[in-house]
């Protein structure tokens, strides 16, 4: 654990606030009870209050973006607690010499400190790693997977949205088949907003509207981080839907044994029943008797829903989740809960809406 948490609230700031994870930071961090969001910057909006970004939250602070120079010399004066770098993926690793010396815990939401290999990340990324004497000092920023070296952990690599997808659902599948799996094919609907704040030519309304659009159907960069995490081979395929937020993984699961839904149920209960964010969704009628993410927009909930088709054998997994929360900042802030010593599930208690 990093110092005791005596109840005196964590000094905080943000790096990449204009962004859609920086927005989400900063509406989690303003209802935190412990977090004292103290910075929060943008180069291109500095001096603007952050609320010209994220609507959103007027009313709920009259924090104004500063740059990130002006940031570094207010931990220069004053260490932060805790730091979070809601930057793109290549530009994290050119950041952190600067802000590792400012802050107690470092939490960074790119892709940059999520693969243990310096050669993997130049695969995925298409890039060289310039940071690779960190990659073992990242803690892989999945509660559920690694909770108790967050507990002490001081740098802390947010997992990929899509990753977060499929790990939490597999990983206990694939501890508990092993050998026995024959094949694993995860095909995820994903919403814009997953795509950042910047606009693209396919975020423009045009080409987004009524699409359902296959962006990378072998190759995506999150497979990486599924095979490290859940060390078997998995075939991924997300596709660009309609929606703004939200992630649906259907999880294809062929096996080379028998088994029994039972089974599933018990393996799933074994590993995630105290589980605060991970809620099962399996009900024999109704509009919602699997996950939808529609329902968990805004929240830090994780569902899962599961079905054998008794004529193949197949084991079709649903999973749901918020990209923005979930998928990012509210894992981040809960993995950086744990660092603290906090209850875990402090600030994030947030429900869903409906209807939504
Ligand atoms: N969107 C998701 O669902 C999601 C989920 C999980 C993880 N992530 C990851 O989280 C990170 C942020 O994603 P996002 O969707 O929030 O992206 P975004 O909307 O494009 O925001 C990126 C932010 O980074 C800032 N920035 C860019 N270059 C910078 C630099 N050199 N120095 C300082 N700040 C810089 C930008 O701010 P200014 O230009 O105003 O300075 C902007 O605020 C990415 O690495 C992404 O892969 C995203």
């Amino acid at each position: 654990m990093n110092g005791d948490n005596d109840g005196k609230k964590l000094r905080a700031a943000i790096v990449g606030g204009s962004g859609y994870t920086g927005g989400e930071l900063l509406r989690i961090a303003l209802e935190h009870p412990l977090i004292k969001l103290e910075a929060v910057t943008s180069r291109g909006q500095k001096r603007r209050s952050v609320t010209k970004a994220h609507p959103n939250l007027r009313g709920a602070t009259d924090l104004r973006f500063v740059e990130p120079g002006e940031l570094v010399q207010r931990g220069e004066e004053k260490k932060f607690d805790l730091i979070f770098l809601a930057t793109p993926h290549g530009k994290s690793m050119e950041l952190v010499e600067e802000f590792i010396p400012l802050t107690e815990v470092l939490v960074d939401l790119s892709g940059d400190f999520r693969l243990r290999g310096a050669e993997e990340y130049e695969q995925w990324y298409g890039k060289r790693h310039t940071r690779p004497d960190l990659l073992d000092k990242f803690v892989y920023g999945m509660p559920e997977l690694y909770r108790s070296q967050l507990r002490e952990a001081r740098l802390i690599a947010s997992p990929g949205c899509t990753a977060t997808s499929a790990i939490i659902p597999l990983k206990p599948l694939a501890e508990s088949f092993g050998k026995d799996i024959v094949d694993v094919v995860v095909d995820a609907k994903v919403g814009s907003s997953a795509g950042g704040a910047s606009p693209n030519a396919g975020s423009h309304h045009p080409e987004r509207r009524d699409v359902v659009r296959s962006y990378a159907p072998c190759g995506h960069r999150h497979t990486a981080e599924m095979e490290q995490e859940l060390g078997i081979s998995v075939s991924f395929s997300p596709h660009a839907v309609e929606m703004v937020r939200g992630i649906l993984a259907t999880i294809h699961l062929s096996l080379d044994r028998e088994y029994e839904e039972k089974e599933i149920w018990s393996i799933y209960r074994d590993s995630y029943g105290e589980e605060p964010f991970v809620r099962f969704v399996k009900e024999r009628k109704g509009l919602y008797r699997y996950p939808e993410p529609k329902l968990l927009r805004g929240t830090n909930f994780f569902e899962i829903g599961f079905e054998k088709d008794q004529r193949t054998g197949r084991l079709v997994i649903m999973a749901a989740l918020d990209n923005l929360v979930k998928g990012a900042a509210g894992q981040a802030v809960q993995a950086a809960n744990l660092a603290f010593g906090l209850e875990e599930k402090t600030g994030l208690g947030r429900v869903g809406l409906h209807p939504a």
